[in-house]
């Protein structure tokens, strides 16, 4: 599922295009090089007038009909008359106003592109799971925005998501949970309601307040906020990332910083855990190559649900690691983690069964913790 986004030499800095590709796989192309090869299997374009030349838009309306199967939006802005006679000249195409609000050209290409996370999952699901996985999901749909638009993180939205996942485990165990979210076509989506169930079956194993439980879901909803800065196309990408790439990826808990610092809305706890998930107790971790006490049992217990999630997940590049394999990795991993939290978390995944649940691999190309 692919939206291709056309404009006229690259994106200007305001424009609300270089937005999409957090929200939806995206390729930017040239307005001159429109053609059947250059749009492919694209299911939608977005055309950018802002700056567009005669020159552009001409080598545009010649090959329109490389695009004229795929439904058309056009941002361009309405005061501005030759940005709408521009966009009337092109034909079949619906015209939205260049300041409209993000989310709304978001939800226009979601119901374009029939993105309803809900249609995928499978049958016979327990019905407090499915309800869990739609609040769970409405709230990293909302974090994305916030993410993008630097606005508030609706806390509501998140507290009601984390009790809500917390009564679903309860009520129906883990593996629903797991079942329900591994349908979602985002990877990155996938991941975070991944990390937020099985964090919040682990604070219940170790016996935690109700408090922490929730809080633990929260900060595993939360914790790749930073991702939501990368490109999906590089975040998704099937083949080997280059350097530049892991690098970029490897920014994820600054950029989380970044966005979460200034928000007031939300807890230090859950803050720490999405910054400090990629800190390891003997100091070889990332961003701050913080050490031992420094890391609260929280930050602890969200690294060991990220990197199991990780190793075991599927992903377009890789498939994912037997539960009990992906164990052993991280024991190997020796103190790094923390080896009696580790201890607990094997026994809780092992005693579940959980293999059933995430699917054997075939081969494993590349593994991460993201
Ligand atoms: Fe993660
Ligand atoms: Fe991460």
């Amino acid at each position: 599922m692919e939206i291709v986004l056309i404009s006229d030499g690259p994106l200007a800095l305001d424009s609300p295009v270089r937005k999409l590709p957090f929200f939806f796989p995206a390729r930017l192309i040239d307005m001159s090089k429109v053609s059947e090869s250059t749009v492919g299997d694209g299911r939608a374009a977005v055309v950018e007038l802002l700056g567009a030349t005669d020159a552009g838009l001409t080598a545009l309306k010649s090959s329109w009909a490389s695009i004229a199967e795929i439904p058309v939006i056009c941002l361009a802005s309405k005061k501005n008359r030759r940005e709408v006679i521009q966009a009337s000249a092109l034909g079949k195409t619906e015209i939205m106003e260049r300041d409209t609000p993000l989310a709304l050209l978001v939800r226009k290409l979601k119901l374009i592109l029939q993105d309803d996370p809900l249609a995928q999952v499978p049958n016979g699901l327990p019905a407090k799971t499915l309800e869990a996985y739609k609040k769970g999901n409405a709230f990293l749909e909302s974090l994305a925005l916030s993410a993008a638009e630097g606005s508030n993180i609706q806390t509501s939205l998140m507290n009601e998501g984390a009790a809500e996942i917390l009564s679903a485990l309860s009520l129906d165990g883990l593996s629903p949970w797991l079942d329900a979210v591994q349908s979602h076509h985002s990877g990155t989506y996938c991941h975070s309601l991944m990390v937020a169930g099985i964090a919040g079956s682990f604070a219940q194993h170790l016996g935690w307040s109700e408090k922490d439980c929730q809080e633990a879901i929260a900060g595993g909803l939360v914790h790749d906020i930073g991702k939501m800065r990368i490109p999906l196309t590089i975040l998704d990408k099937a083949d080997k990332l280059t350097d530049a790439e892991r690098s970029i990826i490897d920014k994820h808990p600054v950029f989380g910083r970044d966005i979460l610092k200034p928000r007031l809305e939300l807890s230090v706890d859950i803050k720490k855990m999405a910054i400090q998930h990629h800190e390891f107790l003997d100091g070889s971790g990332y961003p701050d190559g913080l050490k031992g006490e420094r890391i609260s049992p929280k930050v602890r217990l969200m690294t060991i649900c990220d990197i199991f999630t990780a190793l075991t997940e599927k992903r377009a590049y890789k498939d994912g690691m037997p539960v009990r394999v992906a164990i052993g990795v991280m024991q190997e991993m020796g103190r790094k983690l923390d080896q009696a939290m580790l201890k607990k978390f094997a026994h809780m995944v092992l005693d579940r069964d959980m293999g059933e649940v995430i699917r054997p691999p075939q081969k494993v190309t590349r593994t991460q913790a993201v």
